[in-house]
């Protein structure tokens, strides 16, 4: 007769040796991607209050971080920049102007560290008047075709620069196939495209607008009319298959934590290398309920990243990845 209970999953627990040997899962540095903001200037290094820890770095300081990034084994980088007035405007062109913030920095990256990998952002949130990811028309409605005829611009001038991955996280229709067809049509065959293609509607992106600069005139309608409803995840699997089909080669799926379903749907029915960004509101209520004492910072950020890791994630976008990274090297050495 079976005895009391019928099997002790505890014994599995008891031990570190035993715990360890039995994980599932695991974060490596190799997941990890550095979201990095980057500004106009020389030697210049800007707080950004609402995100602790992270700034806005001029292109040189920004090189002293990516060597940082390499020496940790952190595989890659995503670049956003802060432009300032009077560089933005109703028609975004700065974000295609092959001498702009982006383009340099790309250059100077690839300069220094070539094997680093470059991701960009393709959206033109930063470079209009109103924060918008694309050109409003007078109703403060964003117009789609418009918008990707510009994307367009700003992807080619980025892959000119020497960018491995650009990224749209504007969230218009149909942008990956025409990014995908300008870039093969002018022999970027080999940049690939990593599209934010379930990307929702948050009020967890807070903090990292008071970094670009780009809240304040966003409108009644902020992002929703072409961001998506948090209520949905069906509406994600055809955002995502229809970005796969038009070319782009990883799916990301933003913000994280509060969409980890939606990210192991993604994950699970397409099985292709998919993205989840820990936002920057995530990341900040980490670091201040840490910073007032009310949870363990490091605990909670490896716990965070595991759970990543467990819903699919093959890439996690993090503020915290420099310190995720320092975390595992130390675990490293024990
Ligand atoms: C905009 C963009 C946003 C983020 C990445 N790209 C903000 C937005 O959509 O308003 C948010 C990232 C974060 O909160 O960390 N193109």
């Amino acid at each position: 007769m079976a005895s009391f209970p019928l099997s002790r999953l505890r014994r599995n627990r008891r031990h570190d040796f035993i715990r360890r040997i039995v994980s599932e899962n695991h974060v490596r540095v190799e997941d990890l991607v550095y979201p990095i903001f980057v500004v106009e200037g020389e030697n210049r290094e800007l707080e950004i209050t609402s995100l602790p820890g992270q700034k806005r770095l001029s292109i040189d300081r920004l090189l002293v971080v990516a060597k940082k990034c390499l020496e940790l084994g952190i595989p890659a980088i995503a670049l956003f920049p802060m432009i300032e007035s009077p560089k933005t405007n109703k028609m975004a062109a700065e974000a295609y102007n092959p001498n702009g913030l982006i383009p340099r920095a790309i250059k100077a990256l690839k300069h220094e560290f070539p094997s680093l990998g470059v991701f960009t952002d393709i959206a033109l949130d930063a470079y209009t008047v109103d924060g918008h990811d694309g050109i409003s028309d007078d109703t403060g409605y964003v117009i789609n075709d418009l918008t990707n005829e510009i994307l367009v611009k700003q992807a080619l001038c980025h892959a000119n620069a020497g960018a491995d991955f650009v990224c749209p996280s504007d969230m218009m229709d149909g942008r990956i196939l025409k990014i995908r067809e300008a870039l093969d049509s002018n022999g970027f065959i080999d940049t690939g495209i990593m599209a934010y293609s379930a990307k929702y509607a948050s009020g967890f992106y807070g903090p990292f607008r008071d970094a670009t600069g780009a809240a304040s005139n966003l409108g009644k309608f902020g992002k929703q009319t072409y961001q998506m409803n948090p209520a949905n995840s069906n509406e994600a699997l055809h955002e995502v298959y229809q970005d796969l089909e038009e070319g782009a080669d990883i799916v990301m799926v933003k913000p994280g934590l509060p969409y980890l379903d939606v990210l192991y749907r993604v994950k699970h029915e397409f099985k292709k290398p998919t993205a989840a960004y820990h936002v920057s509101g995530e990341y900040a209520l980490l670091k201040m309920g840490s910073q007032n004492g009310l949870l363990d910072y490091e605990r909670t950020i490896m716990e965070t990243m595991i759970c990543f890791k467990r819903a699919g994630a093959d890439l996690i976008w993090t503020y915290a990845a420099i310190e995720v990274a320092e975390i595992i090297a130390m675990q490293d050495v024990k």
